[in-house]
């Protein structure tokens, strides 16, 4: 096939490419999106705090604008997030009075949300990252201290795979981690959601993350991560892809372009991310990226302020890179 292959057609026959997108993005880059990906994620706008910023107030109308678009154009939406330690509400956790909530008042407001959220969209979004980032990075603790630990024990996460299920039983279930493929995470992950299985929980796949740069993980690391999720005979997807062109914690700051390279390297990544993906087809569902092309990006400014970002496979101006004709060959 030629060069000019759209994304969604390297892999064909259902294979979802997403594209994480706000309501801005989805008119700044939408002819980037509808020629490329058939599947997409709000980045930001179904997130708790988001979309319901008190408990008498839903605020649906970004996630619902990005579901629309989705819709008129024929593409999928994975639903992100519901039960996350960042960007929620306090007044979740929170009597009117300031006191902390006990957990039967939590594990309700969870309840009330995930319904109302989840059954709004339940015609269109076919699958959710339920629980997002559970697992603490270091150390011998399973879960990460966070408010819904503190106040509800461990019991929210299975919890919030019931409710989501109740709310819509064709929905994809997922639990959702970065630094999946580190090997004391990934044995982190893969006991967390074994114990869910063993418990009867609804839960029918992993996401991960994805958020790499061009020298970690390694393909060595990723291919173990992918066989030990398999393992447990779940679908799996790559929930939130990027390429970095530095290690996480680089301090350069001084770039107003990537070194070529910085984007030749990515390309071999990316090449061999999706050659990876292709061996995988039967377990590995969907990639979607967390956004589309070089001009907007999570990680300006992050982990490191001041250092601009080239993750994607289309540039600043949204025209190819090596990356993406690396992945086209393969279709
Ligand atoms: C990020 C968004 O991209 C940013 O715009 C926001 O400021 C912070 O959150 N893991 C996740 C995503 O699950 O929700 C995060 O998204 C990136 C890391």
């Amino acid at each position: 096939k030629t060069a000019e292959a759209a994304l969604k057609d390297v892999f064909a026959d259902g294979f979802k490419i997403g594209a994480a997108v706000s309501s801005g993005t989805i008119r700044t880059q939408e002819n980037l999106l509808t020629r490329h990906f058939n599947s997409l994620t709000a980045e930001n706008e179904m997130k708790f705090e988001n979309i319901h910023p008190s408990e008498d107030v839903y605020a649906f109308g970004e996630s619902d604008t990005i579901v629309d678009f989705a819709r008129r154009h024929g593409m999928a939406v994975r639903g992100h997030t519901l039960v996350w330690h960042n960007q929620t509400s306090d007044w979740l956790f929170q009597e009117a009075d300031g006191r902390p909530v006990g957990k039967g008042v939590l594990l309700e407001r969870l309840r009330s949300h995930i319904e109302t959220v989840v059954g709004r969209y339940k015609d269109d979004i076919y699958a959710w990252d339920v629980v997002n980032e559970a697992v603490a990075d270091e150390g011998d603790e399973l879960l990460r201290p966070s408010k819904w630990l503190e106040i509800a024990g461990p019991d929210f996460i299975a919890k919030a795979f019931e409710f989501a299920h109740e709310a819509d039983p064709t929905a994809r279930l997922f639990y959702n981690d970065y630094n999946e493929s580190h090997p004391h995470k990934r044995d982190k992950i893969y006991a967390l959601v074994k114990s869910l299985l063993d418990q009867g929980v609804p839960i029918h796949g992993i996401g991960l993350q994805a958020h790499w740069n061009i020298f970690d993980p390694s393909l060595d690391d990723i291919r173990a991560a992918i066989e030990k999720y398999a393992s447990l005979g779940l679908e799996l997807q790559l929930t939130e892809l990027d390429v970095s062109v530095f290690r996480f914690d680089d301090r350069r700051t001084d770039l107003l372009e990537p070194e070529p390279g910085m984007l030749e390297r990515q390309a071999e990544v990316y090449e061999a991310v999706f050659r990876l993906l292709k061996e995988y087809r039967g377990t590995v569902s969907s990639v979607t990226f967390w956004g589309a092309a070089d001009d907007y990006t999570w990680l300006d400014d992050f982990p490191v302020r001041g250092r601009k970002n080239w993750p994607f496979l289309f540039d600043e101006r949204h025209l190819p890179k090596s990356a993406y004709y690396r992945v086209a060959q393969l279709a």
